[in-house]
Parts: C-alpha cells; structure tokens; sequence
C-alpha cells in the first residue's frame, strides 16, 4: 500500500508541474507541446500502463486493509475518542478514497479517453493545432471547453480537498510503513506532507477556477 502510494505521489508531481505550464498565457503552446512529449514518447507510456495498475492495486489493498480492519472488531469501542485518538481523516481514508475515485472517473472521461480513445459520448476527439508547422492535440483547448462548466468546477475542487486529506494522513503514512520512522526524520516527513498536501491539491484546484474566472484564456 505505501509504494503504490508513493507511486502515485510521484505520478502527481509530474502531473501537477505538467499542468501548471497553463500558466504560461501562452494560449496552451507549452502545456501542449509537454503533454504531447508525455502521450509520445514510449517508456512514459509503459510507465502510464504501470500508473494504472498502481491506482487499482492502490484500490485493491485499501478495500482489504479496510475490511480487515473491521473484521478485527466487531464490537466498537465503549468511549469514542474522537480527534484524541486518531484525526477525522485518518479515519476516513476509504471515503475520501472513493470521493477520489469517482473524481477520477469523470477526469479520466474528460481527458483520458478524447486524448487516448478519441471521445466517448459527449466529449468529441481532440481538435489538432499547428505550432512550427507540427501538428499537436490541442489538450489546452479541451481544458476550456471542460471548465466553463460551474459544476465541473466545484466537483474538481471537491475532488482536490478529498485528495488534500488523503494525503494529510497517507503522505507520512507511507514514509512510516517504509520504515522512515524515528525521532530525528519524525518532525521532517511530518511537515513536509502537510505542505505537499496542501500545496499539491492547491495548485491542482486553481486550474479549473483559473479557466473558468477567466484569468487564463
Ligand atoms: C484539478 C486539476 C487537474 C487537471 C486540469 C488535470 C488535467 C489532466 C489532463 C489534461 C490529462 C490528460 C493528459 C493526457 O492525456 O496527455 C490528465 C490525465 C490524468 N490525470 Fe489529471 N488533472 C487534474 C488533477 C488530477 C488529480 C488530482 C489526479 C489524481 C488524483 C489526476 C489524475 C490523472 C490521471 C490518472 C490521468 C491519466 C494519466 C495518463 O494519461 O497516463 N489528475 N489530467
């Protein structure tokens, strides 16, 4: 459970730095041409059959640590703790993982499948744009197109503050169950995956609401 999950920390740091080329007010040129050296190039589409296989492994072993978890108390504990014992969070990782998940089903059908698969049902194949006489996916234009849409909007948010406190517990969760657990790392880990929680949602968050406010076009 902590490598796939460190796997898919990994996977949003790229993700996260790829994406924020839209800030470049350059009309999409360079979130385009980067997203077309990712969907291009060979080893990082083996690494994106790897990435897939880490979120339903990811799933997987969630679903089991979950049941096992009940299974090992069938009867609750007299006095609840509350926050004393463990934060809310911490407790809520099936939900907040499967909030995460339903996010991921629409992305993936609002990027993934126009991008991979040529669209499926409402959302059409992507439109081609020319940059030096090459030709590109214009993936930025999809963006647009996606974020006009309040509704999405808010869901993405949602989707970013599940993801923020998922990762609030499971970022230095991974880093103890690997073993990087002493006095000296304890305070280091701590602080650095409250700040990736935070940072990483964040800037994530800010894409759709940068579109849909027009502050980017
Ligand atoms: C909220 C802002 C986000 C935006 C604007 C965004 C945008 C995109 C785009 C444009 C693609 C298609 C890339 C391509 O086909 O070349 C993509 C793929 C993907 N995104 Fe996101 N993303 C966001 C957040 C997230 C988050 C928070 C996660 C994970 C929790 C995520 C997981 C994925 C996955 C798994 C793929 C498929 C990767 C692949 O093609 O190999 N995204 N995203």
């Amino acid at each position: 459970m902590a490598l796939t999950g460190i796997s898919l920390i990994a996977f949003l740091v790229v993700h996260v730095g790829l994406n924020a080329c839209i800030w470049a007010n350059d009309n999409g040129e360079m979130f385009n041409k980067a997203a077309h050296f990712m969907g291009s190039t060979v080893v990082i589409r083996i690494a994106e059959v790897g990435l897939f296989i880490g979120i339903i492994l990811h799933i997987i072993q969630g679903l089991m640590l979950e049941f096992e978890n009940r299974s090992k108390r069938s009867v609750g504990y007299q006095v609840p703790m509350g926050n004393r014992g463990s934060k809310w969070y911490s407790r809520s990782m099936g939900l907040l993982g499967t909030l995460i998940l339903l996010f991921l089903i629409m992305h993936i059908y609002h990027f993934w499948t126009p991008s991979r698969l040529g669209g499926i049902g409402n959302i059409q194949a992507l439109q081609p744009v020319e940059y030096n006489g090459k030709e590109y996916h214009n993936l930025y234009a999809e963006m647009i197109t996606v974020f006009q849409s309040l509704l999405v909007v808010i869901l993405y948010v949602l989707g970013c503050i599940s993801l923020a406190y998922h990762l609030m517990h499971g970022f230095a969760s991974s880093f103890r169950t690997m073993g990087l657990h002493n006095q000296r790392y304890h305070k280091i880990i701590k602080a650095t995956g409250v700040a990736f929680s935070i940072i990483v949602p964040f800037v994530f968050a800010m894409m759709p609401v940068s579109i849909y406010l027009g502050w980017i076009r």
